[in-house]
């Protein structure tokens, strides 16, 4: 009996029946009882890929390492190969682009869940959530039908004007590395592969394509690759996206030392390497060194250079078929991995409550309440009469703004919809927009809407006369993403608020000095108005719950424990890229002069005062620390662990998150004042204690040794610090390490 597996059916819906009739001529009948090997999803998935590479001809082998869309590779239907779907990342599951443009293809049915930022999971600080937002993320591209998504994004935030810090989770390597795991575990539990981006250091979008990045070995190694490694041997990725900067003068999708020496060989990666689209810029190079999968490049798909170019060098013998072996082996193994050639693969879910429960929860965890003087937060909307709500991201929908890792989001609550149903009938809110963002797409909808264009001045006058009508006003503005601000493929020119903010909220606080100020996107310069205000939150891109999110830590019901994943330097020259002069680079090289000392490593060595430090986040209670222990550890792995207690001391409940730093007392290197190298997130009713533990292993004490090519944890005295931020540190106690340990 001859039977089509069910793999053969999602084909069918996938391609143009009438074009397949002819081909399945040549399908090989599978009968349950001789299937091929490489189809019994009982056999080890290195005994699959093996079977399955030796059927496949030359051709095919080449159609399985490029592009053939935008997004897709070619099907093989004679072995019952699907097409593969990779997608954007790393937010939710992008909209469906056009085959050979970028314009969107017109689909009715590719809206999905937008999650915050990845900046905004960087700041929840709970891995556990990531995990949650990685699952749900995973089971809507199953249900889209992707089978790659191009995420989670990792880079670290080196100058606060990288136009897609927005997508990263922050400037601490081990906090980013945390993160990430979780939220790779999460989608890759559901049959999807994750892809870690961008493999590496690209760190700026001024000159992305051609930027040359030179940095020291220990930079590299211990600021700019940890998160890369733990997404690979912690989490199992199975893609990682090379990079378009350069890095030691060769591209990153081509380069040697990141993809051969230190991915595969070093970490032991045994997934796909994966170019940026048109990050790929030469045949050999691309074919020696460590690319396995080419897409984006800006030519026909044949003419790619992981397509006819290579086959050619491979026909006449130029380049060894071994090579090609080695990248559709990588190739087939993340399909089978991720069974795309099996019966049971997961089929997942799109838009349920679940995931926008998971979306508003990133977003009420991830919202960081700077300053609340005099407890004017959480509001009592017993106490309120009227609030005036102004500012244009109030009503600004930013889910689907950014470039590659927009949302065609199900639905988005803006601000003003989250406060407007929180605050309930008994409360006037009244709006003003403040200021115009002059974005051509929004600009027609609101001048329509006003019935006529207004003057800046004018609608700053609104604004303030509403501000002066209110009991409080809740000031909504900051970022968004049109291009130059964050937004992909161009830094900011500067860190300042646009549109005039700065002037409009010195108004609207003189007319009304109850102002909270929430502001939305990365970090702002906020030094002529921090003083004025009473209260500020900040709250990234917080996705399609957002203006929930933000309504239920307004009126406390939620109380926000959302922490800084990322210091926030009170003006742009105190950051260590543009104190030294080294961004963005010139005549196409950008030095990383400043070396380890990126973020608070930076502010902490060298004694400056940050607006708001690294770790930092209130909470509407408060939280009391004793009783460190440092306690042996027995395990082979971990030398010590940190005991301590937390005690929530305030009158409702809350969630925080204790740090870990340590501090090496006489290094025989340079070493930053402080590193993080531990952290927990507790939730604690009012008056519970609850005993914490952060075990420390041999790499929470190491630096890496470039002549050793090891991590060295040398013997000596350190410090271990625990405490609410990086600069509010409740508990100390000294450690002294017996023996130096060097591991790889
Ligand atoms: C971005 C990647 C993205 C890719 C596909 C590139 O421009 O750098 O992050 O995954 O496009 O959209």
């Amino acid at each position: 009996m001859t039977f089509y597996p069910f793999f053969m059916q999602k084909y069918f819906s996938l391609a143009c029946s009438i074009a397949l009739a002819p081909m399945l001529l040549t399908v090989p009948s599978f009968g349950a009882e001789n299937q091929a090997p490489y189809l019994d999803s009982k056999l080890p998935v290195e005994t699959r890929v093996d079977d399955l590479l030796s059927r496949l001809t030359l051709e095919e082998k080449i159609s399985i390492i490029h592009a053939d869309s935008k997004f897709t590779t070619a099907a093989i239907p004679r072995l019952g190969i699907p097409r593969r779907w990779l997608s954007d990342g790393p937010h939710g599951v992008r909209e469906d682009i056009g085959p050979d443009t970028w314009n969107p293809a017109g689909h009715t049915d590719d809206f999905s869940t937008a999650m915050p930022a990845g900046i905004c999971l960087g700041a929840t600080w709970n891995p556990e959530l990531g995990f949650r937002e990685g699952e749900a993320i995973g089971q809507e591209a199953r249900a889209r039908g992707k089978d790659i998504m191009l995420g989670p994004g990792v880079n670290i935030l080196r100058t606060p004007l990288c136009g897609r810090n927005f997508e990263y989770l922050g400037e601490d390597p081990f906090l980013t590395s945390q993160m990430c795991v979780g939220y790779i575990r999460g989608e890759q539990s559901q049959d999807i592969s994750s892809c870690v981006k961008h493999f590496a250091l690209n760190n700026q979008e001024f000159e992305r394509g051609s930027i040359n990045v030179e940095v020291d070995e220990r930079a590299l190694r211990e600021i700019y690759l940890p998160a890369f490694q733990a997404a690979v041997q912690d989490a199992g990725a199975w893609s990682v996206m090379g990079a378009y900067n350069k890095f030691r003068g060769q591209h990153c999708c081509e380069n040697d030392l990141l993809l051969n020496k230190i991915l595969k060989d070093e970490w032991g990666f045994k997934g796909l390497v994966v170019s940026d689209w048109s990050g790929a810029h030469d045949t050999r190079e691309c074919a020696t060194n460590g690319l396995d999968l080419e897409m984006g490049t800006d030519r026909e798909y044949n003419d790619f250079y992981l397509a006819g170019p290579y086959l050619n060098l491979l026909k006449s013998g130029e380049l060894p078929l071994a090579g090609l072996d080695e990248k559709v082996r990588r190739n087939l193994r993340v399909m089978l991995a991720t069974h795309v050639l099996d019966s049971g693969r997961k089929s997942g879910s799109l838009n349920t409550a679940a995931h926008q429960t998971v979306a508003r929860q990133v977003a009420e965890e991830g919202i960081v309440l700077l300053k609340n003087e005099n407890s004017i937060l959480p509001l009592d909307p017993k106490t309120i009469k009227t609030i005036a709500v102004i500012g244009e991201n109030a009503t600004r929908l930013q889910a689907h703004g950014g470039q590659s890792s927009e949302i065609k989001a199900f639905y988005e609550i803006t601000p003003l919809a989250g406060i407007l149903n929180r605050a309930g009938r008994s409360v006037t809110v009244t709006y003003a927009i403040g200021y115009d963002a002059p974005a051509a797409s929004q600009r027609s909808t609101r001048q329509r809407d006003a019935g006529a264009p207004f003057s800046a001045v004018e609608l700053a006058d609104r604004a303030v006369a509403a501000a002066k009508a209110a009991d409080v006003v809740i000031y909504i503005g900051g970022l968004n993403h049109d291009l130059g601000q964050d937004c992909e493929s161009r830094d900011r020119k500067d860190m300042k608020l646009p549109y005039d903010q700065d002037a409009l909220l010195q108004k609207i606080v003189a007319a009304n000095p109850r102002t909270v100020v929430v502001l939305e996107g990365t970090m702002v310069e906020m030094d002529s108005w921090l003083d004025k205000v009473p209260a500020v939150l900040q709250a990234w891109y917080p996705g399609m719950e957002g203006g929930n999110a933000l309504a239920r830590v307004l009126f406390g019901d939620v109380n926000p424990s959302g922490k800084l994943p990322a210091t926030f330097p009170k003006k742009l020259s105190d950051s260590p890229a543009h104190a030294l002069g080294n961004y963005p680079g010139t005549n196409g090289t950008v030095t990383y002069a400043e070396g380890l000392l990126v973020g608070y490593r930076w502010f902490d060595t060298k004694n400056i005062e940050p607006q708001f430090p690294f770790g930092f986040g209130l909470s509407y209670t408060t939280f009391e620390y004793s009783n460190l222990k440092l306690v042996p550890a027995d395990g082979t792995n971990e030398i010590v662990t940190a005991q301590f207690e937390i005690k929530n001391t305030g009158k409702v409940a809350g969630a925080e998150v204790a740090q870990l730093y340590v501090h090496e007392n006489n290094s025989s290197v340079m070493r930053p004042e402080k590193e993080l190298k531990g952290f927990k997130k507790i939730v604690l009713q009012p008056g519970e204690t609850q005993t914490v533990s952060i075990p420390l292993n041999q790499r929470a004490f190491a630096f890496y040794d470039p002549a050793k090519a090891g991590w060295v944890a040398e013997a000596g005295d350190y410090q271990i610090q625990i405490g609410s931020s990086s600069r509010d540190l409740r508990l100390k106690e000294s450690f002294h390490l017996g023996q130096t340990v060097v591991a790889k």
